[in-house]
């Protein structure tokens, strides 16, 4: 049976995009038609119709209004789907049998626009990733701003770098080579920890010789740096932009350029550190509050608010750049009258990058372009409000701060005040700004002043005084005379339609002036759209310029908001050094301290240098330790961001990396044990800590029997001790570990003081030098209300284990497993000595475990 014509062409462009859900526009409508409208029908939960599909049969179809297209394109993206848009490409009103349509755009979840739908504080990434030779290459962009950067990596533990630097970024989908089955499980992966689309692309995209001519011929400057893993970078940002043109089919004239970097350009915080430190998101829930990143945003733009998290994601390394930034918050903090000055104008200026994006791809409306004319119109108050700074970094913005006078005088002139939503209602251009608008709008409104002269000169000449004159699209303009009336109705009337309480009429001279001013309108409309379209295009020409504009407010925006936070949470500003040392006094937890309602938190000071290299913290549970030790990476890391500090004062010599493992958190997602994911996070510390590397361990071992555990955190130590010499804190409650100190000049012990009541304990969260002897895990499980049975029996047990070591071992005998233990016997000595000879650098992760296992069994005693 042949299909309808219009159902065999919707089958033809359907072919061509079998892995996408087809809108298919109708009229007003797009309409999804069999697997696609069952589909759509189910995760838009809208009503699932049918449609004549020629000879009888029915097809499946649901369809959405277009003008509300946009919601629902996000909500299919949300769930993993692509979804290409089809247009009517010519006038049904011109067009003799069915209609041309096209493929206009190809919506993914890494190229959606819609700033109405994206999360405003946070780019919507699309990533590339690819191998050439032994390198690994990324690259990103964001397709609505038009950032596009490319960096790679080399050498072992490339691959931890790449996925590191993909959980810093979090792309919405990812294009790889789809017969790369390494690089689509990297993606699969990660899809654990975040949503996004894997895109296999064909090899040939990613080929290194078109990727460069592509970006060569796309890009006003590419100056990739030397190296393999550049190359391999190359060959990932040539796929991005082979990708954009397929899906976007317009030129992506936004992007400015490529900006290469490496990731030790930064700030080295790998994936679990940042959990771990909950920068951006916290690690139970997504409440962004609770957030360093919360902590910090006061921004009041879109640019502002990614300006801040990308530099919260990416701290300086370099001092100087650090002390501009941080000079820059100190001016805003000194000048109260700017800070107060600069919100008034910030707060109104809409998402420039996102604006423009949607300029340069062609969809941008009257309503955009208005939003881009009114955020323009504040920039000469904010250049104004800068006049007095005396940070060289604000000096300097300001400069480069241009007001853009003439492109918001262009859109003054041009658009209407309020212009409709769509293109096509006219009302989109000002008066005065094209002489033939104006004069089409004249007889039009020259019309209708005619019609309401009629309207009186009709009633009095038939004498019906409720005579009126009304329009409908079907019959155009008529004159409606109510049933009562009828009799008074004269000859020259035409009856066009009867209702229940009325007729109405019309009359040849009333169809004439009707095409006049209907004539007249379509004319306008049609030339109004024109005009805009053209502007539209110029304004495109001016992206650069905007684009900076957009950057330096998204700068002053995010020094502001490091500012108005430093007032708000008393931070001081930090002075930095490069000589390793950590100086912290009266530090606070800048999340811990907000999140506290009735106590107040307890500042505590830090000291970390050559001397005081290595700070094992013990004490009871409960008592603050993780606090403390997450407090000092924290701070560091908020003051190589530019960032005042949670301290009274703080000297922060620059480090190259933040490491923290921390507790045991079960990984089940991944398939990997607990112990199995604490031991590739230790490992990984290993490999990569340096001298100037901060590290952050709080309770290694845990997650093995007791015996294991110490032993590895001990070797754990001594090998950061000997061999890398990295600042670390070191929470623990294996209190034998205290002897480092004895070994180690550098180990200093520490506890958390806590003042003992009768059975009662109170938490004093001050840090002090010593080592604790006792958890008081006992007390803890008594204010988390166990069973009161068995806190008495902990309690038994407890006193017997401490007073006499016969009794212990009776009730070891009779119990599970022994509580406490001696210091290294016969055969952990030997464990230690194998530990201490390994070369975990050379070792591949499957050795690593055969040998813990060797390990274990020697253990046990086997
Ligand atoms: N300096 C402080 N001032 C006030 N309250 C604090 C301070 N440090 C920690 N706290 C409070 O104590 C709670 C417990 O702290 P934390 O988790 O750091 O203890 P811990 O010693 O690591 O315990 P455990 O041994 O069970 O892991 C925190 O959630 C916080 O509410
Ligand atoms: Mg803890």
């Amino acid at each position: 049976m042949a299909d309808t014509p219009m159902v065999a062409q919707y089958k033809r462009i359907k072919a061509q995009h079998m892995d996408k859900i087809l809108f298919f526009r109708l009229g007003d409508f797009y309409e999804m038609f069999f697997e696609d409208a069952e589909i759509a029908a189910r995760e838009l939960e809208i009503t699932l119709t049918g449609r004549d599909a020629g000879k009888g049969k029915r097809m499946p179809m649901c369809g959405v209004p277009y003008h509300a297209a946009d919601s629902y394109i996000a909500r299919l993206l949300e769930k993993g789907y692509k979804v290409a848009i089809c247009e009517q490409v010519e006038d049904p009103k011109t067009s003799t049998g069915l209609v041309k349509r096209e493929v206009t755009r190809i919506v993914t979840p890494g190229t959606f626009l819609d700033p109405q739908v994206l999360e405003a504080k946070k780019n919507n990434y699309l990533a590339a990733v690819a191998q050439y030779g032994t390198s690994l290459g990324m690259a990103i962009i964001d397709a609505g701003t038009g950032d596009f950067k490319v960096t790679g990596f080399n050498g072992p533990g490339q691959v931890e770098a790449l996925r590191s630097e993909m959980l810093r970024l979090q792309p919405a989908e990812c294009l790889y080579p789809q017969d790369d089955t390494e690089l689509q499980q990297l993606i699969k992966e990660l899809q654990q920890f975040f949503p996004v689309l894997p895109s296999p692309r064909r090899e040939g995209e990613f080929s290194l010789p078109t990727s460069l001519t592509l970006l060569e011929r796309e890009l006003a400057s590419v100056n990739l740096p030397e190296g393999e893993e550049f190359q391999a970078g190359a060959c990932a940002a040539g796929a991005i932009l082979f990708y954009l043109r397929e899906t976007q089919k317009v030129d992506p004239i936004h992007i400015k350029g490529l900006e290469a970097y490496r990731v030790s350009d930064y700030m080295v915080i790998d994936g679990t550190s940042r959990r771990n430190l909950e920068l951006t998101r916290s690690l139970r829930g997504d409440k962004t509050r609770a957030t360093l990143l919360g902590v910090l945003d006061y921004t009041f733009t879109a640019m502002g608010g990614r300006t801040l998290r990308q530099w919260v994601e990416q701290p300086l390394l370099n001092k100087e750049r650090i002390e501009e930034r941080l000079e820059a918050v100190e001016d805003f903090v000194a000048d109260s009258a700017l800070r107060t000055s600069l919100p008034d104008s910030l707060k109104d200026i809409y998402d420039l990058e996102r604006l423009m994006g949607k300029v340069v791809y062609q969809t941008a409306t009257a309503r955009d372009l208005l939003a881009l004319k009114r955020s323009l119109a504040l920039l000469p108050a904010i250049k104004e409000a800068l006049a007095g700074v005396q940070a060289s970094r604000l000096a300097a913005l300001r400069e480069a701060l241009d007001p853009c006078t003439d492109l918001w005088q262009l859109l003054e002139d041009a658009l209407n005040e309020d212009p409709p939503a769509g293109l096509r209602e006219g009302n989109l251009i000002k008066t005065g700004y094209h002489q033939e608008v104006d004069r089409l709008r004249t007889m039009a409104q020259k019309g209708r002043k005619w019609l309401a002269e009629l309207e009186v000169r009709e009633r009095e000449r038939t004498g019906i005084k409720n005579l009126k004159i009304g329009y409908n699209k079907v019959f155009g303009y008529y004159l409606e005379v109510t049933k009562s009336n009828l009799d008074a109705v004269p000859q020259d009337y035409i009856r066009k339609q009867t209702l229940v309480n009325a007729e109405r009429f019309i009359t040849p001279e009333l169809k004439e002036w009707e095409a006049e001013i209907t004539g007249a309108q379509d004319r306008c409309i049609e030339l109004e759209y024109q005009l805009f379209l053209e502007l539209r295009q110029r304004v495109a020409g001016e992206i650069e310029r905007v684009q900076r504009v957009a950057k330096i407010i998204g700068e002053i925006d995010s020094l502001l908001s490091l500012a108005l936070a430093a007032i708000k949470n008393r931070y001081n500003k930090p002075v930095l050094t490069t000589d390793n040392r950590i100086i912290i006094q009266g530090g606070r937890h800048p999340v811990v301290e907000q999140m506290l309602t009735d106590t107040p938190f307890v500042p505590n000071d830090t000291l970390l240098d050559s001397q005081n290299q290595f700070l094992l913290i013990t004490g009871p549970n409960m008592a603050g330790k993780s606090t403390y030790i997450r407090q000092v990476a924290l701070i560091v890391l908020m003051a190589q961001m530019g960032s005042f500090v949670p301290a009274k004062a703080a000297e922060i010599g620059v480090v190259d990396r933040i490491f923290t493992r921390v507790g045991a958190a079960d990984d089940l997602a991944s398939g990997q044990s607990t112990f199995m994911v604490e031991m590739n996070e230790v490992g990984n510390i290993l490999r990569n800590a340096t001298g100037n590397s901060l590290v952050i361990l709080d309770e290694i071992g845990r997650g093995t029997s007791t015996y294991d555990g110490l032993a590895i955190a001990r070797a754990v130590a001594e090998y950061i001790l000997e061999k890398l010499g990295a600042k670390t804190l070191f929470a623990t409650h294996y209190h034998e570990l205290t002897t480092l100190a004895n070994d180690y000049q550098q180990v200093k012990n520490y506890t958390i003081a806590v003042e003992e009541q009768g059975k009662d304990i109170i938490f004093l969260r001050k840090i002090i030098p010593g080592a604790s002897d006792r958890s008081y895990g006992v007390h803890v499980a008594r204010l988390a209300r166990l069973p009161e049975a068995v806190i008495r029996r902990a309690e038994e047990i407890l006193t017997l284990l401490e007073g006499d070591q016969d009794t212990a071992e009776e009730i070891a005998s009779s119990g599970p497993e022994p509580v406490q233990l001696d210091l290294f016997s016969f055969q952990e000595r030997e464990v230690l000595a194998a530990i201490q000879n390994l070369d975990p650098l050379n070792m591949t992760p499957l050795e690593a475990l055969q040998v813990l296992v060797v390990l274990q069994s020697l253990l046990k005693g086997e």
